[in-house]
């Protein structure tokens, strides 16, 4: 089953309590928290300390999305704050097999993300170890943007690198989801469809997290 993830990127912060509700009232399966710091993103978001918030906030698995230059400084402030899943990006220059266990030490999911114009092969030697693999679809910083017609390439050799040698980790898809696209995300071998825009600007989020499952 497709699992559905809310972006609070786009959510009104002023009501986040009310924004929560309301999406786990539509049956979202996570919540996708993007953390960006000035540095590897043009654009800043939050830290552990609204993390935490938020935990307290929901029973939601949290999804942490890491746009930051040094994920393997601050992945355990995170963790122990209430991330379900740290997700950082490959781009990053780190010592990933450490990062991956690390993360995994102290009992949380551990994804990895590529930017649009980062080849795929770079994941390679990862893809045994990770549980999520998150292809960006736009250039990460900002929610509202276009979705990457290139992406479905992506999603496509992971599914069949997933199938070849039997691997396990989830492919999730970051950036100009909507109601359009996401049958074809699906059918290109997408497990978690992430959404912000098409999600929070919607009158009623419930019938949109549906449609974006196919529900309806
Ligand atoms: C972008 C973030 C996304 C963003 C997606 O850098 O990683 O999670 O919130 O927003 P939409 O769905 O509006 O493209
Ligand atoms: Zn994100």
């Amino acid at each position: 089953m497709i699992k559905i993830a809310p972006s609070l990127l786009s959510c009104d912060f002023s009501k986040l309590d009310e924004e929560i509700k309301d999406v786990e009232e539509g049956l979202a399966d996570l919540l996708h928290l993007d953390v960006m710091d000035g540095h590897f993103v043009p654009n800043i978001t939050f830290g552990p300390v609204i993390v935490k918030a938020i935990r307290k906030l929901t029973k939601l698995p949290l999804d942490v999305h890491l746009m930051i230059t040094e994920p393997d400084k601050y992945a355990r402030d995170f963790i122990e704050n209430g991330a379900d899943n740290i997700t950082f990006h490959i781009e990053v220059k780190k010592n990933f097999l450490e990062l991956i266990g690390k993360i995994k030490s102290l009992g949380c999911r551990a994804g990895i993300s590529l930017n649009p114009e980062t080849p795929i092969e770079r994941l390679d030697a990862f893809l045994d170890k990770i549980d999520v693999v998150l292809v960006m679809s736009v250039n990460p910083g900002f929610g509202g943007q276009n979705f990457i017609e290139q992406s479905y390439q992506k999603i496509g050799y992971l599914k069949k690198l997933k199938q070849k040698r039997n691997l396990n980790f989830e492919i999730a898809v970051d950036g100009g989801v909507n109601i359009s696209n996401a049958p074809k995300l699906i059918e290109a071998g997408v497990d978690i469809l992430i959404a912000g825009t098409t999600i929070f600007n919607a009158k009623n989020r419930k019938n949109t997290i549906n449609s974006l499952r196919m529900l309806q």
